[in-house]
Parts: C-alpha cells; sequence; structure tokens
C-alpha cells in the first residue's frame, strides 16, 4: 500500500519532495532521478533548485532519465519532452544535460528505441527516486489505461482524453498534439527504488482514489503503485476528496 501525505499545497508537497531528494543526492552524489513533464511536478523542481542553490548541493553528476517523449515530434519543438525537461529540470538545478537522457521519439529509431532505453537504466544501476505525475485517467508517463503492468518502454497511442488535456500546450488545438509517444513501462517504473507521485486539483481526485484504494488493474495504471514497497503519494486535498 503507498502511504499517502495530505498537503495544503503544492509548495508543501515541493518541498518534501526536495528534502529526500537533497538527501539522496548528498548521500549518493551520482545517482539516478526518475524525471517527470506536466505540471504537477513543477513546485517540486522549483523547490529543489532553491534548496541546490541555498545549500551549495553539487548537482554535477546527478543523473536523470526523463518518463516518457511524443513520437514524431522534434526534440527541438518547446513543447516535446526533451525541451520541457531541459527547461524545467536541468537548467533550473544546473544538471550536466548529457547526463540526462529522454526516450527517442524518432520513428525510424522507434521500435528498438524502448529496449535501449530499458538496458540504459538498468546499466546506470537503476531510477533511485522516480517522481510521477497521474493523468485524468490514471496513467502514469504516458501508460494510458490498459496498459500491462508489466511493460518496458514502448511506443503507445495517446488516448482522445490525454491529447484533449495536453492541447493546452499546442496552443490549445487537439489536432496539433501529437497521436504516439514513447513511454517507460509500468513495470520499468515500479523498478525504480522510490516513487513519489504528486497529484492536485479536483481534477485528480478520482484516479487518486483509484490508485490508492482501488484494486491494482491495469484500467488505471497508476494503482500498480500498491505493488510498490517505497512509494508515496502526495496529494492536496481537492485531489484527496474522494479517498
Ligand atoms: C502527461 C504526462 C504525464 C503526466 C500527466 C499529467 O500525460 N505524460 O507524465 O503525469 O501529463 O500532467 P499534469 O501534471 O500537467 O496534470
Amino acid at each position: 500500500m503507498a502511504e499517502v501525505i495530505i498537503v495544503s499545497n503544492e509548495d508543501e508537497a515541493g518541498r518534501i519532495y526536495a528534502d529526500c531528494t537533497a538527501q539522496l543526492i548528498k548521500s549518493k552524489p551520482d545517482c539516478v532521478l526518475g524525471l517527470a513533464t506536466g505540471s504537477s511536478p513543477l513546485a517540486a523542481y522549483k523547490a529543489l533548485a532553491a534548496k541546490v542553490k541555498a545549500e551549495g548541493i553539487d548537482v554535477s553528476r546527478v543523473r536523470g532519465f526523463a518518463l516518457d517523449e511524443y513520437a514524431g515530434l522534434d526534440p527541438n519543438h518547446p513543447q516535446s519532452y526533451r525541451s520541457t525537461i531541459n527547461r524545467t529540470v536541468v537548467e533550473p538545478l544546473g544538471m550536466n544535460p548529457d547526463l540526462v537522457r529522454v526516450p527517442n521519439g524518432n520513428l525510424d529509431t522507434i521500435a528498438t528505441a524502448g529496449r535501449e532505453y530499458d538496458a540504459a537504466i538498468e546499466a546506470a544501476g537503476g531510477v533511485d527516486l522516480q517522481i510521477l505525475g497521474i493523468g485524468t485517467d490514471g496513467h502514469i508517463g504516458f501508460n494510458e489505461p490498459g496498459s500491462s503492468l508489466a511493460s518496458g518502454t514502448r511506443i503507445k497511442t495517446l488516448t482522445e482524453q490525454t491529447r484533449i488535456d495536453n492541447a493546452r500546450f499546442f496552443e490549445d488545438d487537439v489536432n496539433k498534439v501529437p497521436t504516439h509517444c514513447i513511454t517507460q513501462g509500468i513495470g520499468t517504473i515500479l523498478k525504480a527504488r522510490q516513487l513519489v507521485l504528486l497529484a492536485f486539483g479536483a481534477g485528480k481526485a478520482e484516479a487518486v482514489a483509484e490508485t490508492v484504494e482501488g484494486g491494482i488493474s491495469s484500467f488505471c495504471p497508476a494503482s500498480a503503485l500498491q505493488l510498490h514497497p517505497h512509494a508515496t503519494v502526495i496529494v492536496d486535498e481537492a485531489a484527496a476528496s474522494r479517498l
């Protein structure tokens, strides 16, 4: 069962993540952080960047693996997850960008890119701490409902709901949102030594309730957190309202 922490706002959640991550970096300067996009982790990254700066923590050897990437979108596109991770995490923290990997969404190589990505995570010794957001339908990474709980990194089709949810990053035009992605599998995510899932707002309440109190099912991919020995779910009152 995942541990649930109810906080009053995103900043408080961010401070919890930042304290935990800063401690990890101090004890293991070449630790491996699992990184996520979306709005949910932003306050956490901000809090961590502030702490790193204030305490002069050396992050030059910290490594990172992102969860997912759009398929067929130029990595230099401002909404690619490569660009997003650079902008929201790598640059504010002052990480070495060469030590941070994002799945390769290039359509020419996507059939083998997933296996290579999982092999790279293993070769790095595995992810120490994975931060996660959650989709309104319970997806983690881009593992939409129905995804195998044992899945590895692979190409997936985005659901209509996720494309609608993400249209805000593409000039509010759902037609501009890519149709496919490459995402770490649920099996990949579960291999991380620690998971921290962040969810805020009433829109996430149902997904959070299914995640924490529902049966473990591929129809709520985040419910796989119940299988993990060290998973923490940090939510505000609104996201906790159906618990
Ligand atoms: C996208 C990402 C997920 C993220 C989700 C929720 O689909 N692939 O990793 O958790 O959005 O985003 P937000 O945190 O903005 O609600």
